[in-house]
């Protein structure tokens, strides 16, 4: 009883120092993904993620930022998310499926930032046919300040010989939409995005996130999303 007590008393202290930790790490008063930051190792990084059907993220044949006003996003029902990954650790952010509609034709744009707005190319989410459920994102970063978010992709390495998935555009492993839940099928089609950090901070420390998820091979922390597994593909199930 008495050795329980001071096990459990010892592990909340743990937890409280590291939340403290934590917490006085983070030096970015930065909430808003439409805001400009300049971040270090330890803080957190705010950005956003829209969803919409292709066209909308254009103004005169020009992909904008989803902050700037004159797509009209927030006037269209795109949904938005936003995200505060820690600077330089691999994050797995998860979207609930229901979500995200597939009625029309969804795409999505990560984006963060104003004076120095920066934006990823539109990637494909889903529509009635295809739904994909799991990406990685780079943040590129120079000198603390974002230059850059892009969709890393390994081809459809990860689901070939697979015969639930798909390979859409020789890039994105697709599964079909009616096998998700809210289709009427059995697979949770939540979305996964893994975040991963790459360049420097303001202090010119290197961020090597980037290079840990390459050595990990990606999708190593959907292992601790068991609700994500059957969206997965079976090379992956090592790590289950
Ligand atoms: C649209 O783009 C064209 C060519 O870049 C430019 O000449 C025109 O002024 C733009 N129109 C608006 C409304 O921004
Ligand atoms: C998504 O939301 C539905 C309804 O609220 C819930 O039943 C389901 O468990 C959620 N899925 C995940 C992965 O959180
Ligand atoms: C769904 O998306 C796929 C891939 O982009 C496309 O080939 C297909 O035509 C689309 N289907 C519908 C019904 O929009």
């Amino acid at each position: 009883m008495a050795v329980l007590r001071i096990l459990a008393t010892s592990l909340m202290i743990v937890m409280t120092a590291t939340f403290v930790f934590v917490d006085a790490g983070d030096t970015n008063e930065v909430y808003s993904p439409c805001m400009d930051s300049k971040v270090e190792r330890s803080d957190g990084f705010s950005f956003g993620v829209a969803f919409a059907p292709k066209e909308k993220f254009f103004y005169n044949n020009t992909q904008l930022s989803p902050c700037d006003s004159r797509l009209a996003l927030s006037s269209s029902n795109s949904q938005i998310s936003v995200f505060r990954p820690k600077v330089d650790e691999i994050s797995l952010l998860t979207i609930n499926s229901s979500s995200v509609t597939s009625d029309s034709s969804d795409y999505m744009v990560a984006f963060a930032g104003r004076r120095y707005a920066a934006r990823s190319p539109p990637a494909f989410v889903a529509n009635s046919t295809y739904t994909v459920t799991s990406f990685t994102l780079v943040l590129e970063f120079n000198k603390g300040r974002l230059q850059n978010l892009y969709w890393k992709r390994d081809g459809c390495a990860k689901c070939s010989g697979n015969s639930n998935f798909v390979c859409l555009n020789n890039q994105d492993c697709a599964l079909k939409t009616t096998s998700c839940k809210d289709h009427g099928g059995t697979v949770d089609c939540s979305l996964g995005i893994q975040t991963a950090f790459s360049g420097t901070d303001k202090h010119l420390s290197v961020l090597n996130s980037w290079y840990e998820v390459e050595n990990l091979r990606q999708y190593s922390l959907y292992g601790l999303y068991s609700n994500l597994r059957d969206s997965l593909t079976s090379e992956f199930n090592k790590f289950f």
